[in-house]
């Protein structure tokens, strides 16, 4: 109280005291929460881990609640599939529950590939992740490019090694070939005792604790205390054999592995191992009870201006995603906001900085679990949803008037490109207009280029063109076409001397772009092509990311 008096000597004692209880508020939600996402190649278990987390938090009450919000291969041609899979993944979007005094956010992200670009946005608004891998297959092709996006932010990531009721590959070459793929450093904290139908269970390395596997179980015992691994009640629990086998695993690990250091997972340096069987629910409980000791609550976060902490008392937050109504007679969509600093009031005026205007939210929505409910009030680290009817865009930053925009929500450089073909003259304007705003809610991305103004999309998977074709015509009445094109990347170019910079565009005029930021686009058509022209100019930088350092 000294201090603000000093500071504001005109507050009176009231106005004091209110600051600081409400700072003091601020501080112990920020604490209290943990904002994260799973990723995973399909297939490995994330929906099945999710299911079990959310019956720890209490946030369902039975196994097989969660539906699945992955698109198979067989949606290929079925639309109503994916319309109906894109009304569940609003719904499970987000899931908010408690466990332990700690109010957990989970974000999910889609396990099809071809909505990897959705993943990778969602990525920006957690604040560490659980990465699941299939014991059997080890590292997957999608789990590199996820953990690519991580290592850009160094979020901090907790592994699970899932499926451990098969028989898997050796343990000790999964953890290699985790640090070799993935380029980060593990520490087992549990250790499996076999696998397949031998498997007897884990060892919590950190809890010194046996855990016994048996199948199909839905309730969750407490481990068996062994504090030393010398002791004879570990070959009662597993068997002589098993012990001995495990005594030795640990002396390898205990002499390969340095010890667990919070600070490295902190700063994405380290991640720590668990194994276990989320179908028979084991190994999770250890899972989520390390997870909510060691995760960060909200972390700090970059603008073009500065660091924003969590604990300023002023609100910021940005949006990250957005999802189309389902009812194309309503074009009002969900924006999905993180919040990042300060305090959310529904109701109140926030300052949209793009368009240098305050405007009102007065019917934000929260995510619990499968249940969407009027939120009154939210903090660092929760979502909210935000009813809209096209004026936000990925990317949008609120404030309470600061002109800041957060940063590091990059678009990412998409891999098949096709040109966009107007079949239908008297429709220009819907098209534009239907474009623009799935390109505004990421379903694609935009580049127009400078020559003749040839628009193409493009895209990460290529569901993603059936899916605008679809939504051109049904929501905004316009007909296209998608002609391919032979684009290997789109990369965003800058160079620090702008002569350079003018006879390069000069030069490659033919193919020149823009995005929907106006920001200048290369698209390169081949790899060895693209090197080529980085070798003739090598004062141009090169970016595969729409955000970058010079
Ligand atoms: P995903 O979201 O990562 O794509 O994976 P999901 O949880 O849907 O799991 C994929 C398959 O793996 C499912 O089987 C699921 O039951 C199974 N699974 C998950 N965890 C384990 C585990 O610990 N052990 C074993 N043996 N299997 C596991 P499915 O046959 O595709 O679907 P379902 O009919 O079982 O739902």
């Amino acid at each position: 109280m000294h201090i603000l008096t000093t500071f504001a000597p005109g507050l009176n004692k009231s106005t004091i005291r209110t600051v600081l209880l409400s700072l003091m508020s601020l501080e112990q939600e920020i604490q209290k929460r943990r904002t994260f996402g799973i990723i995973s190649h399909p297939d490995a278990g994330k929906t099945t881990l999710t299911e079990k987390l959310l019956l720890f938090g209490g946030a369902i009450q039975k196994a097989g609640a969660v539906k699945s919000s992955k698109i198979k291969d067989h949606a290929r041609s079925d639309w109503m599939e994916i319309e109906k899979q894109r009304g569940i993944s609003v719904a499970t979007s987000v899931m908010g529950f408690n466990y332990k005094d700690v109010k957990i956010n989970l974000l999910d992200t889609p396990g099809h590939q071809d909505f990897a670009e959705d993943t990778y946005r969602t990525l920006t608004a957690v604040d560490s992740v659980i990465m699941v891998i299939d014991c059997v297959k080890g590292v997957e092709i999608q789990t590199e490019k996820l953990m690519e996006v991580c290592r850009m932010r160094n979020t901090p990531v907790i592994c699970f090694i899932n499926k451990l009721d098969r028989e898997g590959r050796d343990p000790f070459e999964l953890l290699d070939e985790i640090e070799e793929k993935l380029n980060i450093k593990v520490r087992p904290l549990s250790w499996p005792i076999n696998m397949g139908k031998a498997f007897k269970g884990v060892y919590s390395l950190y809890e010194k604790s046996l855990h016994l596997f048996t199948p199909s179980k839905t309730t969750v015992e407490e481990g068996i205390e062994i504090k030393d691994i010398n002791d004879t009640l570990l070959d009662d629990y597993v068997g002589e054999n098993n012990a001995k086998q495990l005594r030795a695993d640990i002396e390898l690990i205990e002499g390969v592995y340095p010890d667990f250091d919070i600070e490295d997972y902190l700063e994405g340096k380290v991640a720590p191992v668990f194994f276990g069987s989320a179908v028979n629910n084991f190994g999770v409980k250890e899972l989520l009870d390390t997870f909510i000791r060691v995760a960060p609550p909200p972390i700090p976060r970059e603008t073009t201006a500065r660091i924003i902490e969590p604990n300023e008392n002023k609100f910021s937050g940005f949006i990250f995603k957005i999802h189309a109504n389902m009812d194309p007679k309503h074009r009002n969509r969900i924006a999905f906001l993180r919040i990042c600093s300060g305090k959310f009031e529904r109701g109140s005026n926030y300052y949209h900085v793009r368009f240098d205007k305050s405007l009102r939210f007065s019917n934000a929505t929260a995510f619990m679990a499968q249940d969407r409910e009027t939120v009154d009030e939210a903090w660092p680290g929760d979502i909210v949803g935000i009813y809209d009817t096209g004026n936000l865009k990925i990317g949008d930053t609120l404030t309470e008037g600061e002109k800041v925009l957060y940063t590091g929500i990059p678009s990412f450089s998409p891999e098949i490109f096709k040109e966009v073909v107007n079949m239908d003259a008297m429709k220009t304007k819907q098209l534009e207009k239907g474009l623009s705003q799935l390109m505004e809610e990421g379903v694609a991305q935009l580049f127009t280029y400078e020559l003749g103004k040839k628009k193409v999309v493009g895209v990460v998977g290529a569901l993603q063109f059936e899916v605008i074709q679809f939504r051109l015509k049904n929501e905004y009445n316009a007909t296209a076409q998608f002609v391919p094109q032979n684009i290997y990347k789109a990369c965003w170019i800058s160079s620090k001397d702008p002569k350079k910079l003018a006879e390069f565009i000069e030069s490659k005029q033919r193919h020149i772009a823009r995005d929907k930021d106006g920001k200048l686009v290369f698209m390169a058509e081949s790899r060895a092509w693209l090197q080529m022209v980085q070798d003739n100019f090598p004062e141009i930088h090169f970016h595969f990311t729409s955000e970058f350092k010079d």
